[in-house]
């Protein structure tokens, strides 16, 4: 255990190291139970350190074997060694070496962090403070190293070898075991190392970079997996070539190597040219995964791989900078793929991902800044704030400051700050610099927390052809900051004219900025247009170009006219969404017939412009608003029943009123092509199932026959699985059988079993509980598994809205039994699941108080980890 006094870490208590380590070499022996590392490292004073200072290297649950100085053994009383630490009293003069031999038992690792098996493989995931549990050393990010590293395994144990850097040498070790040794050629921190061991099969190719050197490109996965890695591969290729297009950054080693493991914390990491992925993340077959699993597969591969000049190349100075690396990288890959696919659509998703998790986080006890200023534990910070509103902060100073100096900003940043551990200072002067732009006030989107609320009042003068349009921003209190001030919001516009048309902006933008874009930088301001012929129906906040709630006073016949005729297509979405949400919160409030038939007329005449022409987007269209929107709409005193049976009604209301029109649609877009991955089919696929969940709502009893032979029928998991999970939520025995059915089918898969526990945990009815405590039996379900954890448990906790918040608490009461029993296994995955109570504050009373008491028992059981204790004390705050 590490030794944990809660300590809280600083921004302004950032200084550099006493030391440095200039060169690492390390010489692992594999080895199940006793895996032996021996550590060299060529360390030299620091400049800016404090001179003669004693040396401190961090360790966790580490036993120090040997060591040695100068490669003479050690004093007794020239160190001190625990597991978390090691302290060399008066290091020599500079400058010298340590050799450190630590052991350490890869199979005990349950945190998987730092080495750790997972199958028959070893791997390791060392950021953010990982590497400290394989050797002691310097582990913050700001410690760039050249890092040699020898492994050696049993042969027939671990065939592969591969570690960072370039491949130098192989051989055999004797006695049935053999060596590799890699060389990374560019300094890093240590949290980028990684080494893997195992019998694994793999898929491989070459890309040749945009100066004709030439790469091999690898996916490792579990032997016999093969052919599922072959999407994950061709989706690294683009990344690589779209880089160089878009970017202008080449690859810098000889090879790139992906390994798929199926025990993994997070989604995937970006180690120098060794990525390690949880498989979920990498496996992809039609008749296993989905158009989404798809299309996660593509952004992930895309944003390691965009990591290494968005974070290894150059890093973080500290790890309140995690948003230098993650937010930007997120944008980048965003913007992959977008050029991939439908950019409206993939904007249209990035910004409902933004809203359910981020605006949540940001609402509730767990609100941070995207640039924390303390924290206790860093796992904690890997945050929807930090990585989804990290990005949307990149996109608005693209907004602000126009594609091209956006582009000459970047190729400043790389050329000025690579090979370093940069701050967003540094990033943000470059686009200062490039863009002749003061960002100072720009910057506070980095330091204060919380949703900003943007109301608009327009009004139009005929007689002077005048529309003034008021804009008023404020942003509510969050923990630690109470007070806010103004930010630079950029506020996308139009004025949409009766015939549908954009009405000329005069004018066309605040001074400086692109045509339509108007910026916000006080706490209100008036927009005065002139020469506007006719009252316009105003549409703002084009392409959703800031993370704010928008507040405008629109009718409901100007938002379907923006539904209609806007020629933003986001915020043809959002209208048609505001619509949806309303009649939602109508029924929330008793209305009994709430989506009134203007509403459904709308859609009618929308599936009939667009169905055939843009089924991807019509698919977004179609889905109405999630329980939590609504629940966030609504803000306090939440009954998640209430919004349930509003958001039921409604959706059967719709449902029942389109129901010709979906059926025909359904019917139009039934094919007997064979399944391909591409966005064409994919959106052809998802309007398909968005009418048969809409028609399922208005006619239950044709839509479970449509669904039970889609789910017999269908030669793809997209097709499969959306038609199990319309059957999901009609109770009765088609749904047991499916059910079953799919078990069977899929038996051996793990990946394709997780889609199975989530659906189950996630049906809005009273058994659901009891029915997640069976699953947890299920012989395909562990506990030590993350990926079973998060589809079990995890959907049950985030994604079942009136389960989770029983009114009778039993379900807090069985996440905090899952998360006190996980914890002293693995605290990382235990913490992210407690963050299922994020929103609790919003409840009504009966629910806020039982959700409390069952944080409170979870803050106080003794022995937590930092992790949970973090994220419990942190929600009762
Ligand atoms: N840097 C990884 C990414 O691509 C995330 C790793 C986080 N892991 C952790 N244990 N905190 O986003
Ligand atoms: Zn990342």
């Amino acid at each position: 255990m590490r030794d944990e006094s809660g300590a809280v870490i600083r921004l302004e208590d950032y200084r550099p190291t006493d030391y440095l380590i200039d060169r690492t070499e390390l010489d692992i022996r594999l080895d199940r139970h006793a895996t032996r590392v021996r550590a060299t490292l060529h360390l030299r004073a620091n400049a800016a350190g404090r001179p003669s200072a004693p040396l401190v290297l961090d360790g966790d649950e580490l036993r120090l074997i040997s060591l040695a100085i100068d490669g003479r053994p050690a004093a007794p009383d020239a160190y001190e060694a625990s597991p978390e630490r090691l302290v060399i009293h008066a290091p020599p003069a500079s400058p010298f070496t340590l050799t450190i031999e630590t052991e350490i038992d890869p199979t005990a690792n349950t945190k998987l962090m730092g080495l750790y098996r997972s199958g028959s493989a070893y791997c390791t995931q060392c950021e953010a403070e990982g590497f400290r549990r394989i050797t002691y050393f310097l582990d913050r990010p700001d410690v760039l190293s050249v890092f040699t590293t020898r492994i050696e395994a049993d042969r027939d144990e671990a065939p592969v070898l591969l570690g960072n850097g370039n491949p130098v040498k192989a051989g055999d070790a004797g006695g049935g075991r053999h060596y590799a040794v890699w060389h990374d050629p560019f300094p890093k921190p240590c949290y980028l190392f990684a080494i893997v061991g195992g019998r694994l099969d793999k898929v491989a190719d070459t890309f040749t970079t945009m100066s004709g050197r030439r790469v091999d490109i690898a996916v490792y996965v579990e032997p016999g997996k093969a052919g599922d890695a072959a999407y994950a591969l061709d989706a690294l290729k683009r990344s690589m070539a779209w880089d160089e297009r878009v970017f202008g950054r080449e690859y810098d080693l000889d090879v790139f190597n992906v390994v798929a493991v199926s025990d993994f914390n997070m989604g995937a990491m970006e180690n120098k040219g060794l990525n390690i992925f949880n498989d979920k993340y990498v496996l992809a077959s039609p008749e296993t995964a989905t158009d989404t699993d798809y299309a996660n597969i593509e952004a992930i591969i895309a944003h390691e791989y965009f990591h290494n000049w968005t974070g290894n190349r150059i890093t973080c100075r500290d790890w309140f900078q995690l948003c230098l690396k993650e937010g930007l990288t997120v944008f980048r890959d965003q913007e992959f793929s977008a050029d991939q696919r439908s950019r409206a659509v993939k904007r249209i998703a990035d910004v409902r991902v933004l809203r359910s998790q981020q605006f949540a986080e940001d609402s509730g006890p767990l609100a941070h800044p995207v640039r924390p200023r303390q924290y206790r534990e860093i796992n904690n910070f890997y945050t929807a704030t930090v990585y989804e509103k990290g990005a949307e902060v990149i996109r608005m100073l693209r907004t602000l400051i126009g594609e091209e100096a956006f582009r000459r900003g970047m190729d400043l940043y790389f050329d000025r700050y690579d090979g370093t551990a940069a701050t967003i200072e540094q990033f943000l002067s470059c686009f200062a610099e490039a863009s002749g732009r003061d960002l100072g006030h720009f910057a506070l989107w980095y330091e204060q927390a919380g949703t900003p609320t943007v109301t608009a009042r327009g009004h139009y003068d005929p007689a002077a052809k005048v529309y003034r349009l008021t804009l008023t921003q404020a942003t509510p209190p969050t923990p630690g900051q109470l007070e806010k001030s103004p930010q630079v919001i950029p506020i996308s516009l139009g004025l949409v004219g009766a015939s549908g048309a954009d009405i000329p902006l005069s004018p066309p933008a605040t001074e400086g900025h692109a045509p339509g874009v108007f910026v916000l930088d006080g706490p209100s301001a008036t927009l005065t247009f002139t020469d506007v012929p006719e009252k316009p129906v105003p549409s703002l906040l084009r392409g959703f170009s800031a993370p704010v709630r928008l507040e405008i006073d629109l009718e409901e016949e100007d938002l379907l006219v923006l539904f209609r005729h806007d020629s933003d297509p986001f915020n043809q979405w959002q209208s048609a969404q505001t619509v949806a949400t309303r009649a939602i919160l109508r029924a929330v409030a008793g209305d009994k017939r709430a989506a009134d038939h203007r509403m459904a007329d709308a859609l009618r005449h929308f599936l009939a412009m667009r169905a055939a022409s843009d089924p991807a987007f019509a698919a977004q269209v179609l889905a109405l608003p999630t329980e939590a929107d609504i629940a966030r709409e609504i803000g306090h005193d939440v009954d998640p029943d209430a919004v349930h049976h509003a958001r039921r009604l409604v959706k059967a209301e719709i449902g029942a009123a389109l129901g010709d029109e979906l059926a025909e649609l359904y019917g139009r877009l039934t094919t007997r092509e064979p399944y391909t991955p591409d966005a064409a089919g994919a959106g052809r696929r998802a309007l398909r199932n968005a009418c048969l969940d809409l028609l399922a709502a208005g006619r239950p009893a044709e839509g479970e026959a449509f669904a039970l032979h889609q789910f017999r029928d269908a030669d793809n998991m997209t097709d499969r699985f959306a038609a199990l999970s319309v059957l999901s939520h009609l109770p009765g025995t088609a749904r047991e059988t499916a059910l079953a059915e799919f078990a069977e089918r899929f038996r051996d898969n793990a990946l394709v079993l997780d889609k199975w526990f989530s659906l189950q945990a996630m049906i809005p009815e009273t058994g659901t509980l009891e029915r997640v405590r069976g699953l947890m039996s299920h012989p395909a379900f562990s506990m030590g598994n993350p990926n079973r954890v998060r589809s079990l448990i995890g959907s049950f906790a985030m994604g079942n809205l009136t389960q989770f918040n029983r009114p009778d608490g039993a379900g807090y009461e069985f996440l905090a039994d899952i998360v006190i029993a996980l914890d002293a296994r693995n605290p990382q995955v235990a913490a992210r699941l407690l963050t299922a109570f994020r929103t609790w504050k919003m409840l009504e009373p009966g629910r806020r108080a039982l959700a409390e008491k069952a944080l409170r028992r979870v803050a106080e059981t003794p022995g937590l980890s930092p992790d949970v204790a973090d994220i419990s004390g942190r929600s009762l705050s």
